[in-house]
């Protein structure tokens, strides 16, 4: 079996600032009320003509660049999106045009906001048995494509992005022994799909929909269910949580990431938090946080970092691994 490492990280952002001023102009909100309840001061908002392959695709450029790989290389594309520029094609087949790359293996994962995590795993197996070696594992959301403007208790959190990890194998990279991907858990329980869905769908209505949430239902659910993950995850890549270098959380609430904190005793300043000025960004948010935190220098090459997601399914996962 061949260990994979991330090489590269990136991430994209769309120009468009909304601040919490801004949405109170259209429905009954204030910037207070935001802050207080979930930590979010801004977020970014795609253009009309900018769909999420456009975000992907700079996102992925980003990354590439960073490990010092071309779109010749790219062997494997998986993007991670609930929010498709089309039904059909796959995001990552329209990536794969734009990027210029190769004829490869390309898809999309739909596992809201735990869809990066879950993709990361999907090409840490591709690696594994030869069949990748230069992967891209994106997450690109544009969210508020699915917001109902009219109501406040959603269209508050969300916001669009996207970021991107290179996946090689390991053995060739100049890495460490210890570097790469650790260990995975991946989690969904389907009997609470009414909690966190979009009312709509090609199979049902036949429209797009808009996002509906039992918002405290949710927030009960995430705290428990991540720290259960975390605590499987490290098992499963050998290390302790207090091993931990660098906690990168899903961005969905601030409460949420420091609740997990808590309950796992985790140190505050080793946990990443960019919701304040990207809000929940689904399965964008992670990579999103992660290249937010090498860019001002806080992560580094040979840090132990843990990431963690939960969002609708109910889907939720953490997965550890050496940069
Ligand atoms: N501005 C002002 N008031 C609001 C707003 C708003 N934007 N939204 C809701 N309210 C009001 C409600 O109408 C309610 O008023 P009422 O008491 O008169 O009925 C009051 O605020 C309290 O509403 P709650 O829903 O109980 O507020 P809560 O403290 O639970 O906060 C929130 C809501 C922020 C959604 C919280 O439950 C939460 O963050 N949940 C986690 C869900 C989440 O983040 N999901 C993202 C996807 S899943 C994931 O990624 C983990």
């Amino acid at each position: 079996v061949v260990r994979s490492a991330v090489t590269g990280v990136g991430s994209f952002l769309p120009e468009q600032v909304v601040t919490n001023a801004d949405l109170a102009m259209i429905v009954d909100t204030s910037d207070s009320w935001i802050q207080e309840r979930t930590g979010i001061k801004q977020r970014h908002r795609a253009r009309d003509d900018q769909p999420t392959s456009d975000l992907a695709t700079e996102a992925a450029r980003r990354a590439l660049a960073d490990a010092g790989r071309s779109a010749a290389d790219v062997d494997l594309i998986i993007v991670a999106t609930t929010t498709p520029d089309m039904t059909f094609p796959s995001v990552a087949s329209i990536v794969q045009r734009k990027l210029g790359a190769p004829t490869c293996i390309a898809f999309d994962v739909q596992a809201v906001c735990s869809g990066f995590v879950y993709a990361l795993s999907i090409a840490d197996g591709f690696v594994a048995r030869g069949q990748a070696k230069c992967a891209l594992v994106i997450g690109a959301e544009e969210m508020t494509r699915l917001m109902d403007w009219t109501d406040r208790s959603t269209c508050v959190l969300f916001g669009d992005g996207a970021g991107c990890v290179v996946v090689e194998p390991r053995e060739g990279q100049g890495t460490k022994a210890d570097q790469g991907l650790l260990g995975f858990a991946l989690r969904c329980d389907g009997t609470k799909t009414d909690l966190l869905y979009v009312d709509g769908g090609p199979a049902t209505t036949g429209t797009v929909g808009h996002l509906r949430m039992a918002g405290n239902q949710v927030f009960r659910h995430a705290v428990v269910n991540i720290a259960e993950a975390i605590t499987a995850a490290c098992a499963a890549s050998g290390i302790e949580v207090a091993d931990v270098d660098w906690f990168v959380p899903h961005q969905a609430n601030q409460r949420i990431i420091k609740g997990v904190g808590d309950r796992l005793g985790l140190d505050e300043d080793k946990v990443i938090s960019t919701v304040a000025i990207h809000a929940n960004t689904s399965a964008a948010s992670i990579p999103l946080a992660l290249d937010s935190a090498i860019q001002d220098g806080r992560i580094k090459r040979g840090d132990l970092v843990l990431l963690e997601a939960m969002g609708g399914g109910l889907t939720w996962g953490a997965c550890a691994f050496r940069l």
